[in-house]
């Protein structure tokens, strides 16, 4: 089974060939495109701009996949695209595009979740085993589910405010970091230590999330005499990034822990891009190791947007009854 991955919820453009062997689910080709200069200039994504981007490149990059898999349309079994969440008119652009390709090749469409996506990443090299407690964390979103089987999952809780990514990308604007910030930060981090004293928000407090404090906290903080005093010299920078990084993984360490020994698993999966954060991996093995849970946790290329991931949880959805009537929906959940 061969499967054509499109990816276009955000500002990347991404197209992917998989096939799956028995078991074992392997990447013949995955592609990426991002306007991450423009980004850059800008300071963040500007959606308008994105989907413009997009248009220009999804066919080139859904060419070079193909290519680089030594495959044509014709090998392919299915397309499957992330129909939602995301921009809408990023979104459009890969819906689309594989409405039309399904249509003209005459091949089954596989609608996909971005959201889902994030976690079949893990299916790619060590598929988990059900059950385990997923956690996603990426620029829009932070949610911690009980996975049963595919398909079958138990929503915990999300954020009530900030994304855990979004804390990292306006806490980085605050330090004069460029976007995404989730990267910078952890790169500065390493320069410098835990030594400023910030909440930890909703930490003992059910399983939901908020984050929007701690970015109001980090605002206040910068702006206090002594950091203002030290023209960020001496380290005051890493450290300020250091105690940003601790509080964001110390919540997300704590909740996910929590919901491995309440749910009894022996399995952690995480997804979205923040989950390529080191320290978020070196907390969580060990205390995962503790409980003696195995942690998946994708390679950092799989981690943040891409088309692979998309591919991979296909293998597990049903194709579209009437795939012309797929619908890009930005606001698709977990949370039903
Ligand atoms: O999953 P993703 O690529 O896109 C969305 O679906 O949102 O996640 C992007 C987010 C950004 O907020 C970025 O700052 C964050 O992932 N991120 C990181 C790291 N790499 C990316 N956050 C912390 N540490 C990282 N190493
Ligand atoms: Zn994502």
């Amino acid at each position: 089974m061969i499967i054509l991955g499109i990816e276009t919820t955000c500002d990347e453009t991404g197209a992917a060939v998989l096939e799956q062997k028995k078991d074992k689910i392997i990447i013949l080709s995955n592609v990426v495109a991002s306007s991450a200069s423009l980004q850059a200039k800008y300071g963040g994504i500007i959606p308008e701009q994105a989907a413009r981007e997009q248009i220009k490149s999804i066919i080139p990059v859904i060419e070079t996949a193909l290519n680089a898999s030594r495959l044509t349309l014709n090998d392919i079994n299915a397309i499957a695209v992330a129909y939602g969440p995301g921009l809408i008119g990023s979104l459009l652009v890969g819906v689309e595009t594989a409405k039309t390709l399904a249509y003209v090749w005459n091949k089954p469409l596989i609608p996909v979740n971005h959201l889902i996506g994030h976690f079949y990443a893990n299916w790619i090299s060590h598929p988990p085993n059900f059950p385990c407690i997923g956690l996603l964390v990426s620029g829009g979103h932070t949610d911690l589910i009980l996975f049963t089987d595919h398909g079958k999952y138990k929503y915990l809780g999300g954020t009530r405010d900030d994304a855990a990514g979004e804390c990292f990308d306006k806490c980085a604007r605050l330090l004069g970091l460029s976007y995404p910030g989730g990267p910078e930060i952890s790169k500065l981090a390493q320069k410098g230590k835990d030594t400023y004293q910030l909440p930890r928000p909703m930490i003992n407090d059910g399983w939901d999330f908020s984050f929007s404090g701690l970015k109001t906290a980090v605002a206040n903080l910068i702006n206090t005499p002594e950091v203002k005093k030290s023209d960020y010299t001496s380290g005051v920078k890493g450290n300020l990034a250091a105690s940003i990084q601790a509080a964001i993984v110390d919540v997300l360490v704590t909740k996910t822990i929590k919901a491995a020994k309440k749910y009894k698993v022996k399995q952690i999966i995480l997804g979205g891009g923040v989950a390529a954060n080191q320290e978020l991996a070196r907390k969580l093995k060990v205390q995962s190791e503790k409980l003696k849970v195995k942690l998946h946790i994708p390679p950092v290329n799989l981690c943040t947007d891409n088309a692979a991931m998309i591919a991979a949880a296909a293998f597990f959805i049903k194709p579209a009854k009437d795939p012309l009537k797929l619908q890009a929906d930005p606001s698709l959940a977990l949370k039903s």
